[in-house]
């Protein structure tokens, strides 16, 4: 089975997005997987510039010429996107939704209905898959994920993909809090690595691992004393907060 993996999180590596994703990815791996993880702060992917050239003047090929080029191909043949993002004001981040406004070369520019609704054909060889979320937030809530939620479940439907599950970690803050005071962390990495494990088996996250992820850290009001410290003592001396 292979896997495609973005984290949209300007952050990337070693961000909080970062510390779910890598073992859910490992435990992709450990079931046969064959998985690329690109981190998308690292390319150059220009927007779209919605002149629909890729539709009619190249029919499948973008104006641009970056690192979105040699993705293309792999897009189209993957079984499983992992998309990991941050939530970045209620949504993906900008750096992730650029990335999949370019995806527009892999459909055709007619129209068809499927299941009662306009959507655009895909192109020979690309494939129809799953696709996965992993996702953080820094407040605490687990509702801030709804429009991000409904964003990629509408996207799945769009390009003619099954939504797989989501790893959704609320308070997303807390877990460097956690770690930096040495406590450990291993049943909530071990549920995305099992995850990662059950999503290549069954072919969808179950709902009880999804639900392990994003359990409570830390009640609400130690983490805004903690999350409003941090900032505290980094306005104070003008440093970048850990968070
Ligand atoms: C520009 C910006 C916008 C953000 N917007 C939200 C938001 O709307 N809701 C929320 O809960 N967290 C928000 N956050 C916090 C991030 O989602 C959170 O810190 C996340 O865990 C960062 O993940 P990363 O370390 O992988 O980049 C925002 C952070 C930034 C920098």
């Amino acid at each position: 089975m292979k896997v495609l993996a973005f984290n949209g999180s300007p952050k990337g590596e070693g961000g909080n997005t970062d510390l779910l994703l890598r073992p859910f990815l490992e435990g992709m791996r450990e079931e046969g997987a064959e998985v690329e993880l690109f981190y998308l702060n690292r390319l150059r992917i220009r927007p779209c510039n919605g002149r629909f050239t890729c539709w009619t003047k190249t029919p499948g090929r973008c104006v641009h010429d970056d690192d979105m080029t040699s993705l293309y191909p792999k897009l189209a043949e993957a079984e499983v996107w992992v998309l990991a993002t941050p939530v970045y004001v209620d949504g993906m981040t900008g750096t992730l939704k650029v990335m999949l406004d370019r995806m527009i070369p892999l459909v055709q520019p007619y129209f068809e209905l499927r299941e009662g609704h306009c959507r655009h054909p895909l192109r020979e060889g690309v494939k129809g898959g799953k696709v996965a979320l992993v996702a953080t937030c820094g407040f605490w809530e687990k509702d801030n994920f709804d429009p991000l939620l409904v964003h990629v479940r509408a996207m799945c439907r769009n390009v003619g993909r099954e939504f797989a599950g989501a790893l959704l970690r609320p308070h997303g803050g807390g877990l460097k809090l956690l770690l930096r005071l040495g406590l450990p962390l291993d049943e909530l990495f071990g549920a995305c690595r099992e995850a990662g494990r059950r999503l290549v088996r069954e072919g969808r996250i179950p709902e009880e691992l999804e639900r392990k992820v994003a359990e409570e850290l830390m009640p609400l009001d130690q983490y805004v004393e903690a999350a409003n410290a941090i900032f505290r003592a980094a306005l104070e001396e003008g440093e970048v907060p850990d968070l």
